[in-house]
């Protein structure tokens, strides 16, 4: 019975949705999307949004807490978007990113795999991250709590990530579990110096401020990459924050910077500038060593990136005759880590900066059998590419979660390689891809876990010709 008109009593969540919202039904069989709640609780519902079919709303009240929780680490959860299920058990974490690919695979799209595997889970889960991307903002995000009580609250800068969907907005980050701790003492310490020297902290509103976003990348050779991104061109505190952390960790292999005055936060259409050190760091996973520069794509997760790709190794199941297409391909991490197992390979990349990467590590490594093209997949992947390179034997795809464009579904289809090898970090487009690819069936199934505490699944499908 409702208590308030907005409130729905005793809901009992029983699984985790889309997006990692909390989900559970009413007595009458409405579905009610939970933000705040995991898996076993019993909560009261502030209906905040109203459907025929669903209602979405946040933890009024809990009723009585789930055994798959545990005691958030982080003294920062709940408040930071970063890590929205640190509060539930990592067996139970695993539990539910499987029962999410099911979900979306045999309920929604009523796809059938003819194996499904467990997902590969994690030995490390914290400080997983080989990169961060902390944001500066001139006024930090208080919680509802704060804002309840009778203190008086300061909206100083704050330099750290953003609350569950507020991508404009900036909670104060003091520890983060995330990466290696030496990255807290970066961002502290430059949060402490920005201050000390009265630089501005960017203002989203107004598009204007000094301190704009902070990347901070590492390898586990121990190698560090800093890029600063300055939303306002000012030379002289430009190189003298450059030279003061510089002196401050000497850590710091690869030191850069970019200044962004656009209206938005990416940088891949800018040039970022090299000031100190190597100019790009180095990272290995098993045989292969990889060199990468501040603008290229690199598997954030690099001890699970040696499972993904030992995994496809495995699913392709190579006999070196192969000559293979990697699609999307980043700074050639699959391309490289599979060129020993096939005749040749060939990939694809749009961002040029990631392609002049991809031929380093080609030298590097001493591959002799790969060969990389810029440009978007969607142009360069047509029937000149086949010609050129010869018809592929397996086809390997790793689009960003927005998936691939149709007119590369229908290329794929058409193209009919025996084997597609489709990586994805979005589930739910990966299996919307694989319904407009009839050619093709799906023989394994398995998702690989790179983001513990989050939702974020990272799925691997083997498809084969019917
Ligand atoms: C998920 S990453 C995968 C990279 C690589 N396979 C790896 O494992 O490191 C996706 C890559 O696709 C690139 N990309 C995105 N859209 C593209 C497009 N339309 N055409 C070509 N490359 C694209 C991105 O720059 C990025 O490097």
């Amino acid at each position: 019975m409702a208590r308030r008109k907005q409130v729905q009593e005793n809901i009992k969540i029983t699984g985790i949705a889309d997006k990692g919202m909390a989900v559970g039904r009413d007595d009458e069989g409405m579905v009610y999307f939970v933000q705040g709640a995991v898996p076993g609780d019993i909560v009261d519902v502030l209906v905040l949004r109203k459907k025929s079919s669903f209602k979405k709303g946040i933890v009024y009240e809990y009723k009585s807490y789930s055994p798959e929780r545990i005691e958030a680490k982080c003294l920062h959860f709940g408040v930071c978007g970063g890590c929205k299920w640190q509060n539930l058990d990592y067996t139970s974490q695993v539990k539910y990113k499987e029962q999410t690919v099911k979900d979306v695979f045999k309920r929604l799209a009523h796809i059938e795999p003819e194996e499904f595997r467990s997902l590969l889970s994690c030995n490390q889960i914290f400080e997983y991250r080989n990169k961060m991307e902390y944001s500066f903002s001139q006024r930090r995000w208080a919680t509802k709590e704060e804002l309840a009580s009778d203190e008086i609250i300061e909206f100083g800068p704050a330099v750290g990530l953003h609350p569950p969907g507020a991508f404009d907005k900036v909670v104060q980050i003091d520890k983060c579990w995330l990466q290696d701790d030496l990255s807290n003492d970066i961002r502290n310490y430059l949060h402490e110096l920005a201050q000390e020297k009265s630089w501005t902290y960017y203002d989203s509103k107004l598009h204007k401020g000094f301190l704009r976003n902070l990347r901070i990348r590492n390898s586990t050779l121990g190698e560090w990459m800093v890029l600063m991104i300055f939303g306002e061109k000012n030379d002289k505190d430009i190189f003298i924050l450059l030279d003061m952390l510089s002196q401050k960790f000497p850590q710091i292999t690869s030191l850069h910077y970019v200044i962004n005055e656009k209206m938005n936060d990416s940088i891949h259409d800018l040039n970022t500038i090299h000031y100190k050190g190597e100019e790009g760091i180095t990272e290995q996973l098993s045989h292969l060593k990889y060199r990468f520069g501040p603008k290229s794509f690199f598997q954030t997760n690099s001890y699970q990136a040696v499972k993904l790709f030992d995994l496809i190794v495995e699913l392709a199941d190579f006999k070196g005759t192969e000559t293979v297409y990697d699609l999307y391909t980043g700074l050639g991490s699959i391309a490289l880590y599979i060129a020993k197992n096939c005749k040749k390979v060939i990939g694809i990349e749009e961002i040029k900066e990631a392609i002049e990467d991809a031929e380093i590590n080609k030298k590097i490594n001493n591959v002799q059998n790969a060969y990389f093209e810029v440009g978007d997949v969607k142009d360069q992947f047509n029937d000149v590419f086949v010609e050129k390179y010869g018809k592929a034997d397996l086809i390997i795809v790793d689009p960003p979660r927005a998936g691939l464009h149709k007119d590369v579904c229908e290329m794929l289809n058409k193209t009919a390689a025996d084997r597609i090898i489709y990586v994805s970090c979005n589930p739910s487009t990966q299996a919307r891809d694989i319904m407009l690819m009839p050619t093709y069936k799906i023989k394994v199934l398995q998702a690989v876990d790179m983001f513990p505490h989050t939702h974020h699944i990272e799925n691997v499908v083997l498809l084969e010709k019917k």
